[in-house]
This record gives C-alpha cells, structure tokens and sequence, in this order.
C-alpha cells in the first residue's frame, strides 16, 4: 500500500504574514505554521480542536554568524501525504503503518542568501518536524550555538520527569504539575556515579497529561550527529524550550551542510494506551542500514551479574587496587576469591541456561582491569581481548557451542570512549574468533575525550559508530549508560536494546525504584527503544544476598512482588531480556520460573488493554508465528482489579490460561514472594478479573487447548481471581 500525493506552491512573498495548516489523515490534529512579518518561523498543534502546543517559535542560533532565526521569507510549500507499510525485522508488530501528512516550507533569508527547510509529518497520534540545511554557497562549515525551538503548553499539565542532565537518565521520576518542576530540588539520587545536573531543564521522552484528559509526550527521533535535547521551561509562560547538550568547549553541535537536526517529536492523544501503541518515533527514522538480517535475533539470556550487585561476587579478579593494563602480569596477583567470571561458574550458567532453554550467557569481569577500572580517570581501563587467568575462553566456547548457547561479550569502557574506539575493531574480532555474536557496552563514569558528556555530540556519534561497526561484524549490541533512544534501531536492527535508564540493579544497592517505576518507564524511557530492564529478581529482599556475602544486612529490595517482576516481561517491551536473578533463586520456584521460559521475545500483535501512567498498565502481546499469547498487569503502590476481556483470541478456539498472579496477602513490601498459580480453559469471550497486589502484577500465559484439556482444565468463571 502506497499512496502519495504531492501538491507544490511557488510563493514569494516578502513583508507579509502568511500560515498555513494542514490536517493529521484522521483530521483530529492540526498543525499551522506561520511566518510572521519580520520573517520569524512558528507552529502550533490542537488535537480535536483542543490546544496542545500554542504557537511557538523555531530557529537555530549559530555562532560567530548571523543565526537562522527569524528574517525570513517562503521560498516555496509543499505538501504531500504518504502511505505505506514496512516490517520491522523484530518488534512489537508484524507490520507497521507509516501514515502522515508532509508540510515542508522552504524559507530564504534574504540578508544571507541561505535557505532552511522546516519539514513537518502530522501523523493521526502526533507531530515529527524538524530542520534540514541544504548544501548551499553562503552556508558550508558551521556551529549551533543553540536551537531555539519552542513547546509552548496549553496548560500547567501533570508531567512525569526526571532531571536535565548531561551524563546521566538513571533517576527515578517525580511526578508534578510543570509549574512545580525543580529539577536541582529533585537530582539527589546520589547513587548514579556520574551526574550533570542542570538547573530548570527536565529529560525527554517527557510525558503529560493535561486537565481536560490528553496525554502529550516530548521527545525527538532518529538523533544523529547532534546532541540529545533537553527541555528548559519557563514556568510563567509555561513555554519549553530545546536545550541541547554542549561539547567540551561549550558549543553545541559542529555541523556541515548537507545536515538534518533530528525530529523533534510531540505525540498526543486523549487515550494513554495511544502513546505506548504509537509507531510515530519508529516511522521517522531511516529504514535499516543492514541488508542482510538473518543474523539478527531476539535474545532471551541469563548471566553472571546479579551476583556482583548483590555482591556475592567481584567484577575484579584480585583486590588490588593500582594496576596498569599493559604493565600487569594477572597470573601473579593474588586472586580475591570472589572472581565471578571463572570457568567453573561460567559453565554452571550454560548448563542452567541449556537446561531451561536460554538462548545466551551474559559474563561481566572476564576480562582483565576491573581492578580500578571506576572513577579513577585512567584512559587505557581495559583491552577487550584478555582474559582473567581463571576464565578460558577457548574451553567456554567449547562448551558453549557443545551446548548450544551462546556467550554474551561485556565491553565496560569505564566511559572511556576513546580508549574503545582504539580497540574495537581488535576487540569485535575477538568476539567472532571466539563465538560472541551479541556485546553488552557500559559508560560508566566521566567520558574520555575529557570534557565531554555522555549525551553530547561527540559521544551521539561514539553510540550510532559502535552499532554501525558492529553491524560489519554481524554483532548485536546492548548499551548501558548511553544517551536514551530515539528509535535508532530501525535503522540499525542490530542494536537491540539500551539500558538508558533506572534499570533493577538500582534495587540491588540503592533506594531503588518506587513500585510506579515500571508504569512511568513505557511513557518516558521505552518511548524512544526497547530498555534491558534486567527483570525476573525473585529473592526481592537483599538481605538474603547480603547474608551470604557475609555483609550487614542493608533493608535495600526490589519494590515490586515476584508476580509484577514475571509481568514485566511483557509490559517493558524488549527483544533482549534478561532472567537476571541467581540460577539458585529459579530453581527454588521452578513453577514461577516457568512464565519466564515460555514468554516470547517477538511479537506478531501487541494490544495495550489498560494504561494510566505512574497507575498501571495492562498489555498483550501475540508471540511471534505463533498461536500464543502473553498478558502482563502491572500497577503501582496500590492494589486494583484488572479487567482483562481476551476478545484478542480468535472465536470459536478454546485455550489454556496459566495465569501467575499475587497471593492474596502478597504486598511488595511486607509479602513480595507470595504468588498463585492458576490454570483455566478460557476463549475470546472471558473477561478475567485478577486481584493485583500493591505493586504488585500479573503475568498470563495463553496457549490452544489440547482435546484432553477441554475437560480435565476448568473454565473460568467471572469472579476476581485469588
Ligand atoms: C552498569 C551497568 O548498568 C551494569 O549492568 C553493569 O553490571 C555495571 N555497569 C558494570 O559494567
Ligand atoms: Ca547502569
């Protein structure tokens, strides 16, 4: 299906005001740009006649020149409407609608003779625009001292946010009206290693809901060669305005013409479960780079990690504390006993991962360095290619291969993006000689080039070079501590999935997250890229762990029941995900551990059936090529009934429906581990109503029935499961 029209206006029109609107295909969106008559470029956006960005002015301000801001004319419109359809080679859905309405102005500036090209797609759930510079004479080599464009609200909406910050997106939310946004008042999550604070700006994807009930999200897709933008408010106005991350000597991004900025995004709807349906980030980025990408798979994995958060284990093979990497003999140091990456261990994790039907098996601390490998400044940290005296990589792959598992590489760069970059070529040649064809990457600490900041120009290119070059590996890629997505992996599949954000391991050593923590994260973080959240912690209490490393009990735990941790497999959208608690916590609860095995990474459909952000969220998804379903319900601290109607199955067809639900005396702090399992023969006609504790959740698991199980499962009948 494609269906493009194309309709061209040649104006030139100097000293007049002039607009112009179009209509989202479905008509509920708006859009107007105008040009007022000093030539300064605005639009505005309603949603069934209903403001939700009031005009507001674009513009980029250069440096050392005369900015693109305001002195201009119309050189020339066009609109367009387009529609087609794409696969994505993993994803949510089989099939995705790409569906808008084009506006792009051609503005001159008569005093410069340069030309900018303001290019809008109103798609039926939001608005993608963004600024293209032409190649052209009079503008080749240039800087952005700043962009100037504006999102100026209709009202002092609720918003969910987290802090500005140059360095780092793993805060926890803070939900208030924007008139009561403070973000220095709220950045003392003192446990991110690396902070950049800054005063006034609040982090995208930055979800709203206005009074009169429509949800609006900020954020941007397809960031490429550019910083990330946050956005810095004016509370009297109750106007945002784009504040890009600066480079070192304070610029913010170096530029030459031909150049795009990345598309600023608003989505709207007066329906939440619309934002987290949406396809609008997705449809704005480029088709994949890839030809070929057969290589290219979801990944369901296991690892040895959680028991270095939990500290049972070291990342670190000796406790010494002063080592340079190419001075260092490992073999002579004294091993600290706790080493995880050991050969010994490693293989336990391939049986259980072989066992239970695991595709991979993620090893941190393999590799020599971990020793001051943080906070130390150090530029050569690691070399990716040599391993700890104790792990034999040669037998790994060996016994991995004989067991059909795959290994999963860990670069942790300690930040030190220069240093990678030296080795990468080095350290993905080593992958592939060695049976790695997925590498989990860490920026953790002050980035290398000094000066820089993790969401900075300089290290948007270090993120897109790493999944390009990993791409000519045929590797996949999963980056910790990156600057958040913005959709990126349609245009490289390989890149799977990004941490970005507050992810589990906070639970493990810090406050942790709040139990709404994980019904915020698909509004904001997960609007931009699928997150490896790192779900499935059974042992919620962290005492446990600390009693067997010896270490004073803390009171630190997951802020969810066990049931919520088995949900989030499929209300955190991610074709890489993570059983991240300890082989001996599963095999305690084989039967809960079960929903783990079974739940899909690839999906066919997916239908959002309940959402509220910071509330819950109720979502399910159809496994790939496959008759199966998978339902997972969340909520936040408190306890609510979700209404579950199964009329997503097909008629006529019964089913089987394991469902894993919260005991009736689970609660995520004083009974987190209390969970019912239950099965019952349903069809597309039950409505199941499950009792969900206070951050608490449910996970179902829905098959066609056998003939045999037409008689020996009992039906469901409507009345709250318990
Ligand atoms: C932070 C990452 O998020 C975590 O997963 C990893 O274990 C540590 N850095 C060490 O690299
Ligand atoms: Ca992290």
């Amino acid at each position: 299906m494609r269906r493009i029209i194309t309709v061209s206006l040649l104006i030139c029109i100097a000293n007049m005001a002039w607009a112009q609107t179009i209509s989202s295909p479905d008509r509920n969106l708006k859009l107007t740009f105008a040009l007022s008559a000093d030539g300064q470029a605005s639009y505005a956006l309603t949603y069934k006649n209903k403001p939700v960005i009031k005009t507001s002015n674009l513009g980029i301000e250069l440096k050392d020149t005369q900015s693109l801001i305001n002195g201009f004319r119309i050189a020339k419109v066009d609109t367009l409407l387009h529609d087609s359809s794409w696969e994505p080679v993993w994803g949510e859905v089989k099939t995705i609608r790409n569906y808008y309405k084009e506006l792009t102005v051609t503005l001159q500036q008569p005093s410069t003779d340069r030309t900018v090209v303001l290019r809008f797609r109103l798609f039926n759930d939001g608005l993608g625009f963004r600024y293209e510079l032409p190649r052209q004479e009079k503008l080749t080599h240039f800087i952005v001292k700043d962009e100037a464009t504006e999102f100026a609200m209709a009202g002092d909406h609720k918003a969910f946010w987290i802090p500005g910050d140059y360095d780092t997106n793993e805060y926890y939310y803070t939900t208030s009206k924007l008139t009561e946004i403070n973000p220095l008042e709220r950045s003392g999550a003192i446990e991110i290693s690396t902070r950049t604070p800054i005063a006034e700006a609040v982090q995208t994807p930055l979800m709203m809901k206005s009074a009169d009930g429509l949800y609006i999200n900020i954020h941007e897709a397809a960031l490429v060669n550019y910083p990330a933008m946050h956005v810095q408010l004016d509370k009297n106005k109750l106007k945002f305005t784009s504040h890009l991350v600066p480079n070192a000597i304070g610029n913010k991004a170096h530029l030459q013409t031909p150049a795009n900025t990345p598309w600023r995004t608003i989505l709207v709807s007066d329906r939440a479960a619309d934002m987290l349906a949406s396809k609008t980030i997705l449809n704005l980025n480029e088709p994949s780079k890839i030809a070929d990408t057969d290589w290219i798979k979801p990944v369901k994995y296991v690892g040895i990690w959680w028991e270095m958060h939990v500290g049972t284990g070291s990342w670190n093979y000796s406790d010494e504390t002063n080592l340079i990497l190419k001075d260092t003999d490992w073999s002579k140091l004294k091993p600290n006993g706790r080493h995880a990456a050991n050969t010994i261990n490693t293989k336990r994790y391939i049986d259980f991962a072989a066992a239970h039907g695991f595709d991979g098996v993620l090893v941190e601390g393999w590799n020599i360095g971990w020793e001051d490998w943080f906070g130390q400044g150090k530029e050569d940290v690691f070399d990716f290619v040599t391993p700890y005296p104790d792990f034999d990589v040669k037998e790994l792959h060996r016994y991995a291969a004989s067991k059909n598992v795959k290994l999963i590489m860990h670069h942790e760069t300690s930040a030190s993006a220069t240093n990678y970059e030296r080795r990468m070529d080095d350290a993905y040649r080593f992958m592939k000689a060695n049976g790695y064809d997925a590498v989990k990457t860490g920026y953790v600490g002050r980035i290398i080039p000094r000066g820089e900041w993790h969401d900075g120009q300089w290290m948007v290119n270090h993120y897109n070079r790493v999944a390009e070059k990993a791409a000519s590996y045929k590797i996949m890629v999963d980056a910790h501590e990156p600057v958040r997505p913005t959709g990126l992996h349609r245009t490289y599949p390989n890149w799977l999935a990004n941490e970005a954000a507050r992810g589990n391991e906070f639970n493990a050593w810090s406050i942790g997250n709040p139990p709404e923590h994980e019904t915020i994260l698909p509004f904001t973080r997960l609007m931009g890229g699928p997150m490896d959240y790192t779900p499935g912690i059974f042992e919620i209490k962290m005492d446990y762990y600390a009693a067997k490393a010896g270490r004073q009990p803390n009171g630190n735990q997951v802020h969810t029941t066990l049931a919520k941790q088995l949900a989030l497999y499929v209300t955190l959208y991610s074709p890489l995900q993570m059983a991240a608690d300890l082989p001996e916590a599963y095999e305690k609860r084989l039967d809960a551990f079960q929903f783990i095995k079974d739940v899909a990474v690839d999906w066919d459909d997916t239908k959002i059936l309940e959402a509220e952000p910071g509330d819950y969220i109720t979502t399910a998804r159809q496994a790939k090529g496959k008759q199966e379903w998978f339902v997972g319900s969340i909520t936040d601290e408190s306890k609510r009934v979700s209404t579950i109607s199964l009329n997503f199955l097909k008629p006529k067809q019964k089913y089987v429906a394991v469902v894993y639900a919260d005991a009736p005396n689970a609660h995520w702090k004083d009974n987190p581990m209390a969970y019912e399992i239950k099965k019952y023969l349903v069809d597309a006609a039950t409505v199941l109503k499950i009792n969900i504790a206070a951050g608490g959740g449910a996970a179902i698991s829905i098959r066609e029935a056998k003939p045999e199980e037409l008689k020996s499962v009992r039906k469901y009948k409507e009345k709250a499961i318990r």
